[in-house]
This record gives C-alpha cells, sequence and structure tokens, in this order.
C-alpha cells in the first residue's frame, strides 16, 4: 500500500513512535501489569503519568509558575461557556467581554458568551470575509471588560495572529483569553501575556478527548456563585431570621449542617425576583435588629 498521509483538521496525524511507543505499554504499562486504560484515575500510576504530563508541557511552553495546567473534558467549544462563567463574576453585574471576530470560532465563542454576559465586538473582519486580523488600533474594546477574547488561529478562514495584543491599558487591565486549539505548541508563546488559553488535544498535542486549559492563578475560582453561604454577625439571631424569612416567604435558608449559618441557593430556575426579595428582607432584618 502506498504510503498514507493524513491531513485531517482533527484528530490528527500522531507521530507513529508515540503510537508505537503506546503500544509497547498497551498490555503492562511499566511493569505495573496494567495497561493505562485498567489503572485507577486516582492511582499512583496515573497521577505519576498526569504529574509528567503537566511537567512536560510546564517545559516546552514555558508556563510559568504562576499558572495552572488542566486537562479537562468539552473540548474547545466547551470552554466557551466556563471560561464566561468562571471570569464574569469578577465584574459587576451584567458584566461585559470583548471579542475580535475573526472567523468562525471566535463567532462560535461571541455566540455562546452573549448567554453570560454582554458581548461587545472590539474588531470583526467579517465585513471583509474574515480575510485577516482587523488592525488593533482600531479595536474598540470597553474600558471595564471581564476579558478579551480572540482565537489565535482561525481553522477554518486561515487566519492566523503573528503577534499578542496589548489589551491591558485600554480595558483596566482585562486578561487575555485566547482559543489556540489549532496552533498550541507550534510555536513559542509567552504565556505570561495571557490570563487562559485553552485548546482540544485533537490536533498539535494528541489523540481527541483531552483539553487543555493554562490559567492564571488568579482567575480561578471566581464562578458565579450558586449557592450563597453566610452568616449573621449574632448567630443568636439565627432561629429568628429564619422564623422571619419564612413568613416574608423566603424558604429553606439554614446553612448546611456541617458549617451551620445560612445558605441561599440560587440555582437556575431562581428568578432575579427572588434574590432582590431576600436582599430587601436580609436589609429589613438587619435594620431592625441592629
Ligand atoms: C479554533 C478552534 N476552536 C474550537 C474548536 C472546537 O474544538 P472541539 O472540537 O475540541 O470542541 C476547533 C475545532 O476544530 C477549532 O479549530
Amino acid at each position: 500500500m502506498n504510503t498514507i498521509y493524513n491531513f485531517s483538521a482533527g484528530p490528527a496525524v500522531l507521530p507513529k513512535e508515540v503510537l508505537q511507543e503506546a503500544a509497547s505499554e498497551m498490555l503492562d504499562w511499566h511493569g505495573s501489569g496494567m495497561s493505562v486504560m485498567e489503572m485507577s484515575h486516582r492511582g499512583p500510576e496515573f497521577m505519576s503519568i498526569l504529574a509528567q504530563a503537566q511537567a512536560d508541557l510546564r517545559e516546552l511552553l514555558h508556563v510559568p509558575a504562576n499558572y495552572k495546567i488542566l486537562f479537562l473534558q468539552g473540548g474547545g467549544l466547551g470552554e466557551n461557556a466556563i471560561v464566561p462563567l468562571n471570569l464574569v463574576g469578577r465584574k459587576p453585574q451584567p458584566a461585559t467581554v470583548d471579542f475580535i471576530h475573526t472567523g468562525s470560532w471566535s463567532g462560535k465563542s461571541l455566540k455562546e458568551a452573549k448567554k453570560y454576559a454582554n458581548v461587545n465586538i472590539a474588531a470583526s473582519s467579517e465585513s471583509t470575509g474574515f480575510d485577516g486580523v482587523p488592525d488593533p488600533s482600531s479595536w474598540k474594546l470597553s474600558t471595564n471588560a471581564a476579558y478579551v477574547h480572540l482565537c489565535t488561529n482561525e481553522t477554518i478562514d486561515g487566519v492566523e495572529y503573528h503577534f499578542v495584543p496589548d489589551v491591558g491599558q485600554q480595558t483596566n487591565g482585562a486578561p487575555l483569553v485566547a482559543d489556540m486549539s489549532s496552533h498550541i505548541l507550534s510555536r513559542i508563546i509567552d504565556v505570561s501575556k495571557y490570563g487562559v488559553i485553552f485548546g482540544g488535544a485533537q490536533k498539535n498535542i494528541g489523540p481527541a478527548g483531552l483539553t487543555l486549559v493554562i490559567v492564571r492563578e488568579d482567575l480561578l475560582g471566581t464562578a458565579l456563585p450558586m449557592n450563597v453561604p453566610f452568616f449573621l454577625k449574632d448567630e443568636s439571631l439565627n432561629a429568628a431570621f429564619l422564623a422571619a424569612a419564612k413568613e416574608r416567604g423566603l424558604l429553606q435558608l439554614k446553612g448546611h449542617k456541617s458549617v451551620g449559618g445560612m445558605r441561599a441557593s440560587i440555582y437556575n430556575a431562581m428568578p432575579i425576583e427572588g434574590v432582590q426579595a431576600l436582599v430587601a428582607f436580609m436589609r429589613d432584618f438587619a435594620g431592625a435588629n441592629g
């Protein structure tokens, strides 16, 4: 058979040596007697594989110590929701996020972001058929954006950034979020210029099924709160607080028994009026009880 060359945009061709090594370890990974697909995903063998993969990537991309390397699921597309859900809560609501629209993938990302924030399309090359990156001097960035999103390589439209835009000054320090799905690991990047970098593995990294996220540590853990635990200043008023809340039609505010205090869970179906009623009640209660 003639040599086959696989030009797929992903899942893409993998180096023969990598496939051969994986095949040779398939029945017995490093003398463990198990294949990687049979071992505990929390056991020491797999933890060592994970740690090595993170260390290798940190070295290859010169990832600074204040950035975490995450291996997630959900693909690049999943990050279109995960990123806004984690970053817009850092700003007063409703937050604004800035997008540079350079093709299909940044288009998909901004469409998803509209579910969680006001989207400002700071620049777009749509009217010229996505023929390049608009000159950064023309970008209309917001002064208080939660982040600025770019797709640094538009796989479908063939538009690639060959520079890292400096958006900090205009946006009061908004982090740059970059979808690097289709060119990560093809070049040296200055990770420190970005807040979040993400990409599916199936092009330049490995097989499909894994999403790489590199995130600056200070941006972690800022998801919009779903469960809001709180404590009264005077905990002897807990019972009175709960009774008065019930009278106002505000139920189930008692905190989890392992921590005490109060907890308001505000899942998706809680209307904004419910949150407003709770806030008004808390103000009244605070006023009446000093
Ligand atoms: C730039 C870019 N972003 C996102 C995606 C979607 O990635 P996934 O299939 O991992 O969700 C792709 C897929 O080709 C892509 O090229």
